[in-house]
């Protein structure tokens, strides 16, 4: 049997464990935390971070693995490209690669360089940088860390005392991740789609345009709530839409394999807000898989496996008219009981019903999307059936937070 080193247990990588499983591998997790949910899922786990390039090699030079990859987080996608490169093993990306389809600078210089739209926006190391640009561009403007995601630090700016705010939440977050470098740009008007992407030879192929539909506030800005399927663009104005990822996904030299594309669409035309060279960590596979039939954590499989006909898999399933992720905003506080669950992955359509967080957890304030603690999976006949599907699921969940109240009295 072929054991595989999965890196990452959390629900990004949640439904690759589940694909992995269900092609009969010997599944291997990989996590800082031995309570993630995939965790129990795999077959052993290893209690080892997903961005510990050192503990993961040792890892791998320790045990005997024929396979390793992850998906849906940078920070294992990161380590893995370079375990991999080290290890001689395959995956679809090469460490500079990831690196420019990681940090924001980088990115928007190469679609820059590649011919790709991108809104006015300054590197900046100092908040006298970022005012300096303030000055020039006018507000509001975003602010990101120049190596984040998640959309940890990601906010928008009305004035300059909120830039200020924003540039050093920013600054500590990318000097974290070790560059030390701010993004402000411009904000962008328009609707948000995700491009769910395989490159093919090259090119890249769309099995699923979603709308990306984000939680209300500015700070942090834009995490994600539903992705839904159909994006209810048009034909002519999804086709813009996913030329867009396949020109940016060029100008990146992401040349293979999964990639996951955020495009605004506004009056001023499409503009991308970012390449990822893996699949979303939203569940977006789920939802691609239900609107297409195409399984792409197969595919990731493929790729690890160095088998090209997994690799490059048709549709599996039947395609739905409508498919939706949806995550459920919860109150932070302990988690001291959860209700419903079973009940809500068993209404009609619903797919899936997953909460993130155990009891004697902690649901945190959203300050990133990692910090999600639960969500549903639905498909209809349509967009509307099947987000009135994953609402009905999501209702039925419960996660009681009450702060202070003993459990046996709520
Ligand atoms: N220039 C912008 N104008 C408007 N909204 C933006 C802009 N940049 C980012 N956003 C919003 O913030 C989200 C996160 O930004 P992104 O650059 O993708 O950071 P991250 O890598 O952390 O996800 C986007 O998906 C979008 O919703
Ligand atoms: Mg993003």
């Amino acid at each position: 049997m072929k054991r595989l080193l999965v890196v990452g247990c959390g629900f990004p990588q949640l439904s690759l464990v589940r694909a992995a499983r269900r092609l009969g591998l010997h599944v291997v997790g990989a996590d800082m935390n031995p309570r993630a949910i995939a965790a129990g899922l795999c077959d052993e786990f290893r209690e080892v971070s997903t961005g510990d390039v050192e503990g993961l090699s040792a890892l791998v030079a320790r045990e005997r693995f024929d396979a390793l990859t992850t998906t849906g987080s940078e920070v294992a996608l990161r380590a893995v490209a370079d375990v991999a490169a080290r290890a001689g093993l395959p995956f679809h990306a090469d460490p500079d690669t990831v690196r420019r389809c990681q940090d924001k600078d980088a990115m928007r210089a190469a679609y820059a360089a590649g011919g790709v739209a991108v809104p006015p926006f300054a590197r900046c190391t100092s908040p006298g940088e970022a005012r300096a640009f303030a000055s020039r561009a006018g507000f509001p403007l975003v602010v990101k860390p120049s190596r984040g995601w998640g959309q940890r630090g990601v906010a928008r700016g009305e004035d300059d005392a909120e830039l200020g705010v924003a540039f050093e939440e920013a600054r500590a977050h990318s000097a974290a991740a070790g560059l030390p470098l701010v993004v402000v740009e411009a904000w962008l008007e328009g609707r948000e789609y995700s491009v769910n992407g395989w490159i093919e030879d090259g090119r890249l192929a769309s099995y699923c345009v979603t709308e990306r539909i984000t939680v209300p506030g500015r700070r942090p800005l834009g995490i994600m709530v539903a992705e839904v399927y159909p994006s209810g663009l048009s034909a002519a104005d999804e086709a813009r839409v996913v030329d867009e990822a396949r020109r940016g996904a060029a100008a990146l030299g992401h040349t293979r394999g999964p990639c996951y594309s955020q495009v605004a669409l506004g009056e001023r035309g499409c503009f991308l807000f970012e390449t990822a060279a893996r699949l979303g960590g939203g569940f977006d596979a789920d939802v691609t898989r239900l609107a297409s039939g195409v399984d792409l954590y197969d595919r990731v499989l493929g790729v690890a496996l160095g088998d090209r006909d997994l690799e490059r898999q048709g549709a599996v399933a039947g395609a739905h008219g409508g498919a939706i992720a949806k995550f459920l905003v919860a109150r932070p506080g302990p988690v001291r009981a959860v209700r419903g669950l079973d009940e809500a992955g068993a209404l009609a359509g619903v797919d899936d019903a997953q909460v993130f967080v155990p009891v004697g957890g902690r649901v945190l304030p959203l300050t990133d999307s990692a910090k999600r603690a639960a969500y549903a999976l639905a498909h209809g006949a349509a967009r509307a059936e099947a987000a009135a599907r994953a609402d009905a699921a999501l209702s039925t969940i419960v996660i009681d937070t009450s702060e202070g109240i003993p459990a046996e009295a709520t």
